[in-house]
């Protein structure tokens, strides 16, 4: 059992030490924060090589220099520390960084790299002792940061993916998401390109390429971000705006335009937005996820602009981690669900205050559906991977980004609004952000809080069942039931058209709103024949239509129907795009159907584009060892 005092009452203790006593040398000082640090149980995070409760970082002045011609960021990464009273050193996490110089307190000192080991590379080890103030690492990052994606040709961008564990690959940092700490940054990049970060943003390009940002809230590691590129800024709202490359701009603030009734609406729900801005970046097509919660400056992929709106449920989703994840942050990546489970389900909430309850279903049967197949194949390989609460040592921390802590966690939460009433759980839910605002949570800790705070009763504890959901397989019985009319009647549509009872011109596909068509075109049966998709493509143009997700569904079933026309869109759309959620499911489809030398001839070409979180991937699905 996981004892409940973890790192967040640590940071605070911390910070108490620090704000109550003149010098941390002090004898006085130093026994009374050796006792303080004796009482400082936290979960043990395997992705870390970090020992917070010797040494800790508390604020990070960052100083770098980024240059396009060698992919190289070279930097000092400047950290206020605290250390216990026996402290000897501090350790930091690093992959393939070239580390120049370390000093501690102005003085050059020597320090360590330690053996590599897989997923969480080097620990970078500096002697320190009990009075110890300030460490200091000059150093260079390396071309194949694992990070970083430096886009080529004529308007050069880059921009880094720092979650689960990659923040280590470009600053060398305690990268383990129980550890907090504010940041400034002093950033050099090309003239004519702008630099962001997840802090305060410039709205206007510099005219020396010199850029200055402050984050003031103290935020773990994986939430560190830059993007540099000719982009634009646009507000949209008060406290909104986005920014896109030139050719977009226009198109970002009419797609986006109603973030800020998406800030009010989360507002209203779980009480006020602590990061005062809330802006979005449209990134090169390359960013490997639909969307990153960096703090202030949510980072999405262009395949979410589809013309009318109609995907803006990513940026709901996004902007509801300002409170889960980035105010309440999971303390290991074994608690990942507490993430995003919780995100999806106040995305959900979002979704239905400003769009609607219909919306909000047809978005939840979705996901549904996308869940019951996720846990029959997960049960297959590996059933402990369906229980919430995960064991990921020795493993990298992206094992654990399936819809089980996305979709299973978003079901386990609606299922105890349905057991206390929504009124209850919505009180319950702001309180709890409230309660561990800039602090971590673990699963068993939440457990203990949902016990005393929510389930109180020997009654609802048996309705939700907590077992079965968090360290239980697959689904458990009394998951809640979604229902949405309109899927029912695309659903009976598709059966009718399967069936020969419907004609394809008399499909109501005009009517239907991307969900109602993402849920046709991907129930499909698998041995639909490529005369019946070209039917369908005569009638509705499927294999021209802008919205990306309509179009991901019907590439993937043009692959399984061998529906050669659509191929050409297929290989631009996998050349061009390199989100993996997509990447994955159409590169799979051409394995299974007996087309992989298709599959190996697209992924040559388009590999270079990739960021290595979907090369990763990719490698592994098509044994790529070249
Ligand atoms: N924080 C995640 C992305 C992530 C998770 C990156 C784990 C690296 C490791 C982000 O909030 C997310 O969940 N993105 C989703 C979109 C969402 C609407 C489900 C994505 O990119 O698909
Ligand atoms: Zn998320």
């Amino acid at each position: 059992m996981k004892n409940l005092f973890t790192w967040g009452t640590a940071f605070v203790l911390l910070s108490f030490l620090h704000s109550g006593c003149a010098t941390n040398s002090e004898d006085s000082s130093a026994s009374a924060k050796s006792n303080a640090i004796l009482e400082m149980k936290r979960a043990t995070d395997f992705h870390s090589y970090s020992r917070p409760e010797e040494a800790v970082i508390t604020h990070l002045n960052w100083t770098a220099s980024v240059n396009f011609d060698t992919r190289i960021i070279s930097a000092t990464a400047a950290y206020d520390i605290q250390t216990s009273a026996e402290a000897e050193r501090i350790l930091f996490d690093c992959v393939d960084l070239n580390i120049k110089e370390v000093r501690v307190d102005g003085e050059s000192v020597d320090w360590e790299l330690g053996p590599a080991q897989p997923y969480i590379g080097q620990p970078l080890s500096i002697p320190v002792n009990a009075s110890s103030k300030s460490v200091s690492i000059a150093y260079e990052s390396s071309p194949e940061a694992g990070a970083l994606l430096w886009v080529e040709g004529e308007n050069p961008f880059l921009f880094t993916q720092s979650q689960a564990i990659l923040a280590r690959t470009w600053v060398p940092c305690q990268d383990s998401p129980g550890i907090r700490f504010t940041y400034e940054a002093h950033v050099d990049v090309p003239v004519g390109t702008m630099a962001m970060m997840s802090a305060t943003n410039p709205t206007e390009q510099s005219a020396d390429g010199h850029y200055d940002f402050v984050m003031d809230q103290p935020i773990p590691s994986y939430l560190l971000a830059l993007a540099v590129g000719n982009v634009e800024f646009r507000s949209v709202g008060e406290h909104t705006g986005v920014y896109a490359v030139p050719e977009l701009i226009e198109a970002a603030a009419y797609e986006f335009a109603e973030m800020e009734d998406l800030l009010v609406a989360a507002e209203s729900l779980y009480g006020k937005y602590a990061w005062e801005r809330y802006d979005l970046l449209v990134l090169p097509a390359a960013f490997p996820f639909g969307g990153m919660e960096n703090p202030r400056l949510t980072f999405a992929t262009p395949t979410i602009i589809a013309g009318d709106r109609s995907l803006v449920s990513l940026v709901a989703h996004e902007l509801a981690h300002s409170w889960s994840g980035n105010l309440v942050t999971n303390a290991t990546w074994d608690d990942f669900w507490l993430n995003e489970g919780f995100t999806v389900y106040f995305e959900q909430r979002i979704m239905e205050s400003v769009y609607g309850r219909e919306i909000s279903e047809m978005l939840a049967t979705l996901s549904y559906q996308g869940l019951v197949d996720e846990v029959d194949q997960i049960m297959d390989t590996n059933p402990d991977d369906t229980h919430l609460k995960l064991h990921l040592q020795n493993r990298d921390p992206d094992d654990g980004m399936t819809a089980i802590a996305y979709d299973k966690g978003y079901f386990f939460l609606r299922l105890m609004e349905e057991t206390v009433g929504r009124e209850a759980f919505d009180s319950f839910l702001k309180t709890y952000f409230e309660t561990h605002a800039f602090s971590v949570m673990d699963t068993e800790q939440f457990i203990a809080y949902l016990k005393t705070n929510l389930l109180n009763t020997p009654e609802l504890l048996s309705a939700v069942n907590l077992d079965a959901w968090i360290f239980g397989a697959g689904l458990p019985a009394n998951c809640p039931q979604v229902g949405s009319a309109r899927i029912e009647n695309v659903d009976a549509a598709l059966a009718n058209w399967e069936a020969g009872n419907l004609k394809t011109e008399d499909l109501p596909w005009n009517d239907w709103v991307y969900q109602e068509r993402y849920r046709f075109l991907s129930n499909l049966a698998d041995n639909t024949t490529a005369e019946r998709m070209a039917e369908l493509d005569a009638a509705w143009s499927i294999t021209n239509t802008g919205n990306n997700e309509v179009l991901f569904a019907w590439l993937e079933q043009s692959v399984r129907s061998r529906y050669g026309v659509a191929y050409p869109r297929l290989e631009s759309f996998l050349v061009n795009i390199g989100r993996r959620k997509f990447l994955t499911p159409l590169y799979r489809a051409m394995l299974e159907s007996d087309q992989a030398d298709m599959a190996n001839r697209i992924y040559e070409s388009a590999r270079p584009q990739y960021h290595s979180v979907a090369t990763g991937t990719m490698d592994e699905l098509l044994s790529w060892n070249r």
